[in-house]
């Protein structure tokens, strides 16, 4: 069963009103293909998860629309030009990063997304585990090959880090996220989102930068590891109700596109005050554990180069460019 028919059944299902069916002759119409590939579509969709009701005479229609990350879902919501327009979609994988990879040595474009229900290996900063529970969050990796010098490719972390939580801001206006600098989203003070991005790069200029996202989204606190759960939230434990995930990944696809364009034309300078305005980290006391020492200061900006700037008790100023920081 080719993909494309399975979706092409599945859009068509998708986009039907409420309580209306479809006829197989319909749907065979529709996806210009025979009434036999469609009942194997209808099929292949039911082994897949989705609930599909069938009444003689009537036709077909989704019982009811599972919550999936896939490609149908997601494009129901996307208004991109290129991020998003290609999606790799998985049950589950080792790490998207890890595929995303793959993807780039056979010339994957700009803009492709790997996503997948659940991760068996998913991996964070510093070679920590990413716990990937089946079906309850975001795990994408963003496949970017914008034109610039290696140097630049850690600022796409900051770049995601505003587009989720602009994102996030604009589908559910009730909660708070905010940055803590590099690389994480908290709500009220707990961790919802992870961003790891890597890059794939020859001596000058950078190929592929790998921008792995992380979301808690439907999450209840007993679905967390133990060692995680109070640390730990999701948007659906922030927001009383369950989120659309993939409302929400077509929405980041739509902020990291226009941040992205933004970021390689004019540089960090203009998402800077976006950055800082998303950041709760600036102006705050901080602890930053770097490889060499542990400081403490206030956060007092950031640089257009993405390096934290850290007030100390004597008054100097220090750039920080990697650190784990504690609030
Ligand atoms: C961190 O907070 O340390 C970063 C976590 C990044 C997790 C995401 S989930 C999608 C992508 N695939 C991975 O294996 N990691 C990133």
């Amino acid at each position: 069963m080719s993909g494309t028919t399975k979706e092409k059944v599945l859009q068509a299902l998708l986009a039907l009103p409420q309580e209306a069916y479809v006829s197989g002759e319909q749907l065979a119409t529709a996806c210009g293909i025979s009434r036999t590939a469609i009942w194997k579509a209808i099929q292949t969709l039911e082994q897949d998860g989705y609930d599909i009701e069938s009444v003689r005479k009537k036709g077909y229609r989704l019982a009811s629309s599972k919550d999936f990350v896939d490609r149908a879902h997601i494009a129901q919501h996307l208004q991109t030009k290129h991020i998003g327009q290609v999606i790799h979609y998985y049950k589950e994988v080792t790490s998207t990063q890890i595929i995303a990879s793959d993807l780039v040595q056979q010339n994957a474009p700009h803009g492709t997304v790997v996503i997948a229900e659940a991760q068996t290996a998913g991996r964070g900063r510093m070679a920590r585990e990413w716990d990937s529970a089946a079906g309850k969050g975001i795990w994408m990796t963003i496949i970017l090959r914008p034109d610039l010098p290696p140097h630049q490719a850690p600022q796409f972390t900051l770049v995601a880090a505003v587009a989720v939580v602009n994102a996030m801001k604009s589908l559910y206006p009730t909660i708070t996220p905010e940055i803590k600098w590099p690389n994480d989203i908290l709500i009220n003070g707990k961790k919802t989102t992870g961003i790891l991005t890597e890059m794939i790069a020859e001596a000058d200029r950078v190929q592929a930068l790998l921008v792995g996202i992380g979301i808690n989204v439907n999450q209840q606190k007993e679905h967390f590891p133990e060692e995680l759960q109070s640390i730990a939230t999701s948007l659906r434990m922030e927001a009383g109700e369950v989120l659309d995930r993939a409302a929400l990944v077509a929405e980041i696809c739509r902020y990291m596109e226009n941040y992205s364009e933004q970021y390689v034309t004019y540089g960090f300078s203009r998402l800077k005050t976006l950055w800082e305005e998303a950041s709760g980290t600036i102006g705050k006391n901080i602890r930053a554990t770097t490889l060499r020492e542990v400081l403490e200061g206030t956060a007092v900006g950031i640089t257009e180069d993405g390096v934290l700037q850290l007030r100390l008790a004597n008054g100097d100023v220090r750039g920080i460019y990697s650190a784990d920081i504690e609030l």
